[in-house]
């Protein structure tokens, strides 16, 4: 039975903890991360129940703070790092973490509630320029300026509260039929790259993306492998850069090659089984130097 330490930043709902668990053996450990509570509670529950053989050890933490969580078990070197990025169905569902504009709900967006800021925080302080820019930057919104403009004008009249407040406002500044979106046949919601964007920023999703990698790569064992599933484009783009950046940087003892020149995507089947997959890259690197 393999050996080894694992850590699954994001264990979600468990899936993939448990699917990892169950091919490890006793002298295996996994270290399973998430910065929301409540998910990591149910994986708790579900992977004790299924009691597999190899220790899981389920902690809230930021994957931000990945050497800090390695630092306090003593553990120097790691033999596999994955995280599935993003957000879970049943955050997206759930009213509560006001992420989505189907189901209204407080404009909160904060999956690690010890972040600072909501959303409504944002929407209703950010300067009208940096709001555009954080839009545009963060979700390629090209309607950014508008959609900033319309938030201004409305949150003057009385502060941005909810989700549906905010979907409405957003749809208000984009020229949009119904079932398309900027009149050519796009069927998402006009609000949906604004959404994205606050999410991402609210959550430092870019910033602790890039730290995870620079944490995992220094702390892999030789032949140890980083993976990481990005839903969009400008996590793709960062993970991307930051591990050809990472092999191209041929010092003998820290040495590392990308195993996926191109990204691994899923299936036709897989597709037809999860669809939410469907957008799904995933990025692998190998240290193939020692550790000093
Ligand atoms: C796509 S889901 C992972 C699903 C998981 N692979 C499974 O099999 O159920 C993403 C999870 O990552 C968590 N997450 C997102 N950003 C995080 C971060 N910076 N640190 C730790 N967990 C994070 C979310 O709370 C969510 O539970």
């Amino acid at each position: 039975m393999p050996a080894g330490v694992v850590v699954d930043c994001t264990v979600g709902r468990g899936g993939h903890t448990l699917a990892i668990a169950s091919r490890l053996g006793p002298d295996a450990r996994v270290i399973a991360l998430d910065a929301d509570p409540a998910n990591l509670d149910f994986a708790r529950d579900r992977i004790t129940r299924a009691s597999p053989l190899c220790p899981v050890e389920c902690v809230n933490a930021n994957f931000n703070d990945l050497s800090d969580v390695l630092d306090e078990r003593a553990i120097s070197t790691v033999d596999f790092v994955l995280a599935d990025l993003g957000i879970s169905t049943n955050q997206l569902l759930d009213p509560s973490y006001g992420l989505s504009f189907q189901n209204d709900g407080p404009l909160d967006m904060r999956i690690d509630p010890t972040l600072p800021l909501s959303a409504a925080e944002v929407v209703n302080r950010t300067p009208e320029k940096n709001l555009a820019d954080l839009i545009y930057e963060l979700a390629d919104e090209r309607f950014s300026r508008r959609i900033a403009r319309r938030i201004v004008e409305a949150r003057a009249i009385q502060p941005i509260t909810t989700t549906s407040e905010l979907a409405r406002i957003v749809r208000s500044a984009c020229p949009w039929k119904k079932g398309s979106v900027y009149g050519r046949r796009e069927p998402i919601d006009p609000a949906t790259r604004t959404f994205l964007a606050l999410r991402m920023h609210v959550n430092r999703e870019t910033s602790h993306l890039t730290r995870l990698i620079e944490q995992a790569s220094a702390r892999l064992s030789p032949g140890g492998r980083l993976a990481v599933i990005s839903f969009q484009s400008t996590e793709d783009r960062i993970v991307k850069h930051a591990m050809r950046g990472l092999a191209q940087t041929a010092r003998a003892l820290e040495a590392f090659e990308t195993l996926t020149k191109r990204p691994i995507e899923p299936t036709d089947a897989e597709t037809a089984r999860n669809p939410r997959a469907r957008s799904a890259k995933m990025r692998v690197l190998r240290r193939t130097g020692c550790a000093s």
